[in-house]
């Protein structure tokens, strides 16, 4: 159960004392009938957002919530960068959201490719822990031709970064063309798919992501759409 007001102030659509004025103009709904009292006990069920609309709008949905987005180039993934962040995607009240929304992880401005928000601090530790070994799979664009031996020094677990002192946990590399192929990797740091070719004389010219455990980017989601996940979809990642 959740007080009105602090529900909708946490959402974003104001402060306390403004939400209580759009309750007081009658602007907050449930199950078709008028809200009258901003310090109404609200029962936070799942199908909140389809039963309560403000100001006619369908509710935002409440946390926690999961989002999927297709990144596209040149936004950012923090909101320190210089630069349009993925947050500017999204509705603007989200900004507002308590708790707020970060990204798990994060990909490079020029990358781009599966990309999960959430406001959920306990699921974005589960998915980015080493110690639960969530592959991410990327689509690799080279500038040089592969040779082939770059398999072997990815997969045997030695490989070590510049300027780092544990070398990189095993990946799996699938050589897809003389300059396209496959990562998959466990770890995420900083960098790491850029700066592993680099570790073999090679350079990464595009990199996009795929996959998060088994849960691949769906096709109908273009660069720069999202949607919210799914309980299934979100059960994918650990699969
Ligand atoms: N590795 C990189 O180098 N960049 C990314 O954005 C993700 C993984």
């Amino acid at each position: 159960m959740a007080r009105l007001d602090r529900l909708l102030a946490n959402l974003g659509y104001g402060s306390r004392r403004e939400v209580s004025a759009l309750v007081a103009h009658r602007q907050v709904e449930l199950d078709g009938v008028v809200i009258k009292d901003a310090g109404a006990r609200i029962a936070l069920t799942p199908d909140l957002s389809s039963r309560m609309t403000v100001t006619g709008r369908p509710l935002d949905p409440p946390a926690p919530l999961t989002l999927i987005m297709h990144k596209p180039l040149d936004v950012v993934c923090s909101h320190k960068e210089a630069g349009r962040s993925v947050y500017e995607l999204l509705p603007m009240r989200w900004r507002a959201r308590m708790p707020s929304l970060s990204t798990i992880g994060r990909l490079d401005k020029d990358t781009s490719g599966l990309l999960l928000i959430t406001d959920d601090g306990e699921f974005l530790h589960r998915v980015i822990s080493p110690r639960h070994h969530v592959a991410k799979r990327y689509v690799v664009t080279l500038d040089r031709p592969l040779d082939g031996t770059e398999v072997d020094t990815f997969a045997d677990g030695a490989l070590m970064l510049d300027s780092e002192t544990t070398p990189l946990a095993p990946a799996t590399l699938e050589i897809l063309g003389e300059r396209l192929a496959r990562l998959t990797i466990t770890e995420g740091r900083y960098h790491q798919v850029r700066r592993m070719f680099a570790a073999v004389g090679n350079h990464v010219t595009a990199l996009h992501r795929d996959r998060i455990g088994a849960l691949g980017l769906p096709d109908d989601l273009g660069p720069g759409d999202w949607r919210v996940l799914s309980p299934v979809e979100q059960g994918r990642i650990f699969a």
